[in-house]
């Protein structure tokens, strides 16, 4: 398997997130057929409303950038909101690996990175469309738990879809 690194980014990295997120959003707007969300601009860009300056000014915040074989690869935003609304220490706000380097572990051993440098409570929502995901999520979260791993499929206010809870001691 290609060698994989996550690197945490300072604020001169943030164009590259900037750029990713356009990657990113396409691969989401197929959920998005039936809502406003996920059009093009004029431009050919998407619009991105995800507040990407907090994570360089507020605390609980990290960006984070994935390396495969030393390549940019992805990214992650770990922040502390529980979309459960239950007591949560992390929470992978959104993570993305470029389609070149998926399906070959690099997802998994960056998110095993991640959460294993992080004890407590965790707290991973998966929309309820994105499936992949969901099993990506639920084989990372079986690999990273320190004991069970709890999953919540709820439909309310704050999340429509599967959440995982685990701790890591
Ligand atoms: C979900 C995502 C991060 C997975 O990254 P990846 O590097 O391809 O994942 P891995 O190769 O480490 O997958 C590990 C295991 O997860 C499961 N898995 C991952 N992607 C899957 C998919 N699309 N369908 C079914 N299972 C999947 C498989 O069990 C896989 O092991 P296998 O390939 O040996 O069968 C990537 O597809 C992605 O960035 N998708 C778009 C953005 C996104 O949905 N992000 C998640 C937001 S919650």
């Amino acid at each position: 398997m290609v060698e994989v690194s996550i690197e945490k980014a300072g604020p001169e990295r943030r164009a590259a997130f900037e750029n990713l997120f356009q990657l990113y959003i396409h691969d989401f707007s197929e959920f998005w057929t039936d809502h406003s969300d996920g059009e093009l601009a004029d431009d050919g860009r998407f619009t991105n409303d995800i507040c990407l300056d907090t994570y360089w000014t507020e605390a609980d915040r990290t960006p984070i950038l994935i390396r495969a074989g030393g390549h940019l690869a992805g990214f992650a935003l770990i922040n502390g909101f529980a979309h459960s609304g239950l007591p949560t220490d992390f929470s992978v706000a959104e993570f993305f690996v470029a389609r070149k380097h998926r399906r070959c572990g690099v997802g998994q051993a960056a998110a095993l990175f991640i959460i294993g440098a992080r004890t407590g409570q965790w707290d991973i929502a998966v929309s309820r469309r994105n499936l992949g995901a969901q099993l990506f999520w639920r084989r990372v979260a079986s690999s990273a738990a320190s004991g069970e791993v709890e999953a919540l499929d709820r439909d309310d206010d704050l999340w429509n879809g599967l959440i995982l809870r685990f701790k890591v001691d």
